[in-house]
């Protein structure tokens, strides 16, 4: 028998180095986190679109399926919803749809619960309807669902989400490749304040009509910077990768994304012994993240919490999207 539901699982992310950058034809580095996202899909006979989606207080949504995309969305279902009307699209089917997400990890972190939710909802459009597309036909209508509701923005985290493990990414998923990094010494503190990367993505682009050259510069800095922890990233050399984040940091507060409670735990982790540390993401708020050697790491730790920020213990290079039954 068809079968005609079907669970799928996609990661969180950490952006490692190169944010902002990548919106503008740059690379970045990006990893996958062992905090999940699920969502449970299911073909139904009614013409409709129907969303449960609790972490992001989302319940009974119902909408029927000409109406997809039209009138006003709720936040928490924008993803899903032009997700599905962008398959439907190009990958005709006749049937409605529903769908139930649960998440590992709070939306608050900043570790792409959207990207992952838009991802499961994808990948199991595309195993329900037998399309089978590959990971790059799934990046292609998960990437256009981020631009049709965003207008802009990378693509990273969609790519981190489907691929898993350690991405090297150009914006638009213009290149993909799987980095063999077996193990990322990584401390994540969260901040406590959510941050809108949309927000934040606008201010840079004000920042870059007040001083295109400043910012422009700042992008091949960055630039080169994820060159360079490519090749230390393969090498494990962490004190130099921690030296290069140290700067990527710099980098980021000309760009003016940084805050002081992020700037705080920053500078709290270097001084209780991390290699070298950053913001991750928009910045703004959300995480940051820390290279520590495991001698330092408990100290490293503390350090974060005495100044506010909450440790988020998570691994890295988590595998991607996936069949969960
Ligand atoms: O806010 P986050 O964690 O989704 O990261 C955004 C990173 C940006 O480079 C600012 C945007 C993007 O799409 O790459």
């Amino acid at each position: 028998m068809e079968r005609n539901n079907i669970t799928v699982s996609a990661p969180g992310k950490l952006m490692l180095l190169g944010e902002h950058a990548v919106v503008y034809g740059h690379p970045c580095l990006v990893t996958a986190v062992d905090q999940r996202m699920k969502a449970t899909v299911e073909l139904v006979d009614s013409s409709t679109f129907e969303l449960e989606a609790p972490d992001v207080k989302v319940h009974n949504y119902k909408k029927s399926l000409p109406e997809l995309g039209k009138g006003e969305i709720p936040k928490g279902a924008q993803f899903v919803e032009i997700a599905i009307k962008n398959f439907k699209e190009k990958y005709p089917f006749k049937d409605g749809v529903r769908v139930a997400t649960a998440s590992e990890f709070s939306s608050q972190f900043g570790f792409g619960s959207s990207s992952a939710s838009t991802v499961c909802v994808v990948k199991a459009l595309s195993e329900l309807t037998r399309k089978k597309l590959s990971n790059k036909e799934l990046f292609d209508i998960a990437y256009k669902t981020v631009l049709d509701i965003q207008g802009k923005g990378s693509g990273f985290d969609i790519a981190s989400a489907i691929w898993g493990g350690t991405l090297y990414f150009v914006t638009g998923g213009e290149k993909i490749e799987q980095l063999s990094v077996d193990n990322l010494p990584l401390v994540v503190g969260y901040s406590g304040i959510k941050a809108d990367t949309v927000t934040l993505m606008d201010q840079v682009l004000r920042k870059a009509k007040e001083t295109p050259e400043v910012v422009e510069n700042s992008y091949r800095e960055i630039h080169l910077l994820v060159e360079k922890v490519n090749v230390q990233l393969l090498k494990q050399n962490w004190k130099e990768l921690g030296e290069l984040m140290n700067e990527n940091q710099k980098l980021l507060n000309m760009l003016g994304v940084s805050i002081p409670k992020l700037d705080d735990m920053i500078a709290a982790s270097i001084r209780a012994g991390a290699y070298g540390a950053k913001l991750s993401g928009a910045g703004g708020g959300d995480c940051m993240i820390a290279i520590v050697s495991p001698n330092k790491e408990q100290e490293v730790k503390k350090a974060i919490g005495s100044v506010g920020g909450t440790i988020i213990p998570v691994s890295p290079n988590a595998p991607g999207a996936r069949i969960e039954k």
